[in-house]
């Protein structure tokens, strides 16, 4: 990275830093994509409120610890960005993929057990979906769902 490069960056993350210190959302200017994988749409159903997830067809869900990310229509909604980890053999977690801060997109991270957001504020949640972390004011919108023949199940209502 050259110099001016450096500096350029440097100076964007201390804004954003300052931003969040003082409670102004700095994350409303700063694009939050995560590279979490993006499933086929092959892989997953949606039935008026039913969603019906193929785990076999997910390839990043095949080990523990992996996650998958895919957008659902939603009439004339916005549509239902979603992220789902599998945090133990037979457990996965499903949300909403939208931080309640700023709205950005998440990322698991495995070895801390945590959803984090993909902004510079970093709010960081457990797998229950509460803020453990950064500015965040709410939980995140967690999905329960039923594992049933390699699927999983869940309702968006
Ligand atoms: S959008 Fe600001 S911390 Fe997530």
């Amino acid at each position: 990275m050259e110099r001016l490069q450096f500096i350029n960056k440097s100076v964007l993350i201390a804004a954003a830093v300052c931003l969040c210190g003082i409670g102004i959302n700095s994350c409303t200017m700063i694009t939050g994509v995560s590279n979490t994988p993006v499933a086929m749409e092959n892989s997953y159903s949606r039935t008026g409120n039913e969603v019906i997830v193929k785990l076999a067809s997910i390839p990043s869900l095949a080990n523990v610890g992996g996650s998958v990310k895919f957008i659902l229509a939603n009439g004339n909604d916005k549509p239902l960005k979603i992220i789902i980890a599998r945090s133990g053999t037979d457990d996965y977690c499903i949300f909403a993929d939208r931080c309640t801060h700023g709205g950005r997109e998440l990322t698991y991270i495995h070895e801390d057990k945590i959803m984090r957001c993909t902004s510079f504020c970093h709010s960081k949640f457990d797998m229950q979906g509460n803020v453990v972390g950064g500015p965040a004011p709410t939980a995140l919108k967690r999905y329960e769902f039923e594992l049933k023949d390699n699927e999983l199940h869940f309702n968006v209502e």
